[in-house]
C-alpha cells in the first residue's frame, strides 16, 4: 500500500514564525462523490481465493432457504448469514470484524450489502438469509459504502506497511487495493497511540495499527474464556488494551495474531523473522499432543518459520495452542542427524545397516523392540513386522504427560500413542524396560525414536548391549545408543497418526530430506533385507494401504505425489484458521 500523506513541513531554524503566503493547494484526490461514477481501481488484482464455510451447506433433512445473490440463486442452510451464503457463490464480501469462529459484533460495517425492499444497507455478517431475499453485493451504492468505510478506517491508520509484520497478509492492505485504491484526503495529524507495547508472554501490541474490530477481545472472552483484552476510551481515542492488572498469557494467546486483520498484534517469535510471501505452506498435523490439530507448516526451503492452524471442524475448529506452535523448533536444521553413526563414528547408511544386521543376527539373540507414540503408524507397523521376524519383546514408549485443558490440549503429548499401541499389540512400558535392561535380559534394543526421556537405569544399561536408535535429531537417547540411523523428521515425512478421538491424521512432507535421512519404515525394511528376511514393503506402500483401510482419498493422492508443487498463497486473517 502506498500513502500519499502530504510531506511534513520542515521545521524553521529561527524562532520567527513564517506564515504561508497563500493557502495550501487542495490535496490531490481522484475520489468521487457520486456513487454512480465509481470506477474500479486501475491496478485491481484478482481477489484472493474464497474459503467458504461449509457449515452453510445444507445437510440432508435440514431446513433450507433459497435466495438470490447478484442474480444467482442459491439454497443454503437456514440461519446462515448473507456473507457466508455469498462465499458459497465465490463472492468474498469485504469484511473485518466478522470471524466464523466468533460471535458477531457487526461493528466495522465493512460488509454492507443492498437487500431489496430494505431501505438501508445491511451488514451481511449479521443478516440471516430469508426465503426469496434478493441481495446485491456489487451495486454502485454498496461499492461506494465499501470505499467510504475503508477511507474512514484508514483515517488514523499509521500506514506502517514497509515495517509492519503483517504486510503481505494484511486484510486492510488487501481490501484497500481491491476496493479503494485512492489517494488520501487526510490533511490533519493522525491520532498517535502506543507502539510495540509488550502485553503478554507471546504478544506485542501496536495500538496505532488497531482498527478496533474487537476480534481479539471476543476471542479471549469466548474461546479460552480468560477475557484479558478490552477496549478503553471512545471515538478516535478508542484503544484496544489489556485489562488492568492482566497480561495476555493464556495458553491460546497466539491465535489473536492470526485473527487480527492488521499488524496490531504480532507474535514475538515471528516478528521480523521473514516476510510472509517468502514462505511456502504445507498442510499437515501438529505433533504436540494426542489432539492432532490441523496445521499449516510455513517454511522457506528446508527451514520452518511458524505454524498456523488450519480449520478442521471435527478436531480443532479454527484454533491451536501456543505449545503446539513451538513444535516447529524441533525441526531446526542445526539439530538434524544427516548421516548414520556407529560407535560414535559417522558412516555410510549401508555400512550402518550391515552393522545392525551383524549385531542382531543369531538364533539366541534376545532383542527388545521399542515402539513409539511419537512415530507414525507406518513406522510402528513396520517395527511390528520386524519384531515378529526377530521374535523380539515389545515395549511402547512416549513423551511424559503434560498440561491439559478442556479446549484442545491433551495431557498425552504423543501424537500417535493409539497407533503405537495398536501396532505393538500386548506391549510393556518404560518401567519394565528399565528393569529388564538393567537385569541384562536383552542382547540388543531397537528404539523407533530418540525423543524419550530415559531414566539413568536405562541409559547406563545401554552401554552394555547393542542399542540402535532411529532418530531425526540429536537427543540424549540417540547419543547413548551404539548405532544411530538418520530418520526423517515429521516435517519431511508422509505418514499417519491416530488422534485421541481415533481419527486418522495425515502428515505431509514440507521438503525433501537432506543427507541419508529416510523414513523409519524404509530404514526398518532395509534392516530386514540385510538380515536376509522378506521384504517388508516401503513406507509409501504402507501409507497406500492405510488410505484404503480408512477410505482416505487425500492420503491416497499423497502417496502418488507427496510434495505437490504448491504456489505461495498468502493467507489473510479472515481466512486463516
Ligand atoms: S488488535 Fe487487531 S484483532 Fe484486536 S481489535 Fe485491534 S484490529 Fe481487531
Ligand atoms: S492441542 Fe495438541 S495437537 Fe493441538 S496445537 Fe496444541 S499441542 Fe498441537
Ligand atoms: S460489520 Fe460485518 S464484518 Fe464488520
Amino acid at each position: 500500500m502506498t500513502t500519499s500523506d502530504p510531506p511534513m513541513p520542515s521545521r524553521p531554524r529561527s524562532a520567527t514564525i513564517i506564515l504561508p503566503a497563500e493557502p495550501p493547494p487542495p490535496i490531490a484526490t481522484t475520489r468521487t462523490a457520486s456513487p454512480t461514477t465509481v470506477k474500479p481501481p486501475e491496478n485491481k488484482v484478482a481477489p484472493a481465493p474464497v474459503a467458504p464455510n461449509l457449515d452453510a451447506v445444507p445437510r440432508p433433512g435440514e431446513a433450507t432457504v433459497k435466495l438470490t445473490i447478484d442474480g444467482e440463486q442459491i439454497e443454503v442452510r437456514k440461519g446462515t448469514n448473507v456473507l457466508e451464503a455469498a462465499k458459497l457463490l465465490g463472492r468474498d464480501i469485504c469484511h473485518f470484524c466478522y470471524h466464523p469462529g466468533l460471535s458477531i459484533a457487526a461493528s466495522c460495517r465493512q460488509c454492507l450489502v443492498e437487500i431489496e425492499k430494505n431501505p438501508k444497507l445491511q451488514p451481511s455478517c449479521q443478516q440471516p438469509v430469508a426465503e426469496g431475499m434478493v441481495v446485491h453485493t456489487e451495486s454502485p451504492v454498496v461499492l461506494e459504502a465499501r470505499r467510504a468505510l475503508l477511507e474512514f478506517t484508514l483515517k488514523n491508520h499509521p500506514i506502517d506497511c514497509p515495517i509492519c509484520d503483517k504486510a503481505g497478509e494484511c486484510t486492510l492492505q488487501r481490501h484497500y487495493m481491491d476496493h479503494d485504491h485512492q489517494l488520501t484526503r487526510v490533511d490533519v495529524a493522525k491520532i498517535r497511540k502506543a507502539k510495540h507495547k509488550d502485553i503478554g508472554r507471546e504478544i506485542v501490541l501496536d495500538q496505532e495499527r488497531c482498527i478496533l474490530c474487537s476480534r481479539c477481545v471476543r476471542f479471549c472472552d469466548e474461546i479460552p474464556g480468560t477475557g484479558e483484552l478490552t477496549m478503553t476510551f471512545r471515538g478516535d481515542h478508542q484503544n484496544l488494551d489489556i485489562a488492568d492488572g492482566h497480561r495476555l498469557d493464556n495458553a491460546y494467546s497466539i491465535n489473536v495474531v492470526d485473527i487480527c486483520p492488521v499488524g496490531a498484534l504480532t507474535a514475538k517469535d515471528f516478528r521480523f523473522a521473514i516476510r510472509p510471501w517468502e514462505l511456502k505452506a504445507t498442510p499437515t498435523t501438529c505433533q504436540g499432543c494426542a489432539t492432532g490439530c490441523a496445521i499449516e507448516l510455513q517454511h522457506k526451503h528446508e527451514d520452518a518459520y511458524r505454524i498456523v492452524p488450519r480449520h478442521d471442524p471435527d478436531v480443532n475448529g479454527h484454533w491451536m495452542c501456543d505449545e503446539g506452535r513451538y513444535t516447529y523448533k524441533e525441526l531446526a536444521s542445526d539439530k538434524r542427524i544427516r548421516h548414520a553413526r556407529v560407535d560414535g563414528q559417522e558412516v555410510p547408511l549401508g555400512h550402518a545397516i550391515a552393522s545392525i544386521a551383524r549385531r542382531l543376527r543369531g538364533n539366541n539373540k534376545k532383542v527388545a523392540a521399542v515402539f513409539s507414540g511419537t512415530a507414525t503408524n507406518e513406522a510402528n507397523r513396520a517395527l511390528a513386522d520386524l519384531a515378529a521376524l526377530l521374535g523380539a519383546e515389545r515395549f511402547v514408549l512416549g513423551r511424559t504427560a503434560g498440561k491439559t485443558d478442556e479446549l484442545l490440549r491433551d495431557a498425552d503429548k504423543n501424537p500417535n500413542m493409539r497407533g503405537a499401541i495398536a501396532a505393538a499389540g500386548a506391549a510393556k512400558h518404560e518401567g519394565e524396560l528399565g528393569l529388564e535392561l538393567a537385569g541384562r535380559a536383552y542382547d540388543a534394543v531397537l528404539f523407533l525414536d530418540g525423543t524419550f526421556e530415559l531414566s539413568e537405569v536405562v541409559r547406563s544399561a545401554l552401554g552394555a548391549i547393542n542399542s540402535v536408535c532411529l532418530s531425526d535429531r540429536i537427543t540424549p537417547l540417540a547419543e547413548a545408543c551404539s548405532i544411530v540411523l538418520p530418520a526423517t523428521s515429521w516435517g519431511e515425512t508422509l505418514g499417519t497418526t491416530i488422534n485421541r478421538q481415533g481419527r486418522l491424521r495425515v502428515l505431509q512432507p514440507a521438503w525433501r530430506p537432506e543427507g541419508d535421512r529416510r523414513e523409519r519404515a524404509d530404514l526398518l525394511r532395509d534392516i530386514a533385507l540385510a538380515l536376509g528376511e522378506r521384504d517388508l514393503g516401503s513406507s509409501r506402500d504402507r501409507s497406500a494401504a492405510i488410505a484404503q483401510e480408512f477410505d482416505h482419498a487425500g492420503l491416497d493422492q499423497l502417496t502418488r505425489e507427496p510434495i505437490a508443487a504448491r504456489p505461495t498463497l498468502l493467507r489473510f486473517s479472515n481466512t486463516r484458521g
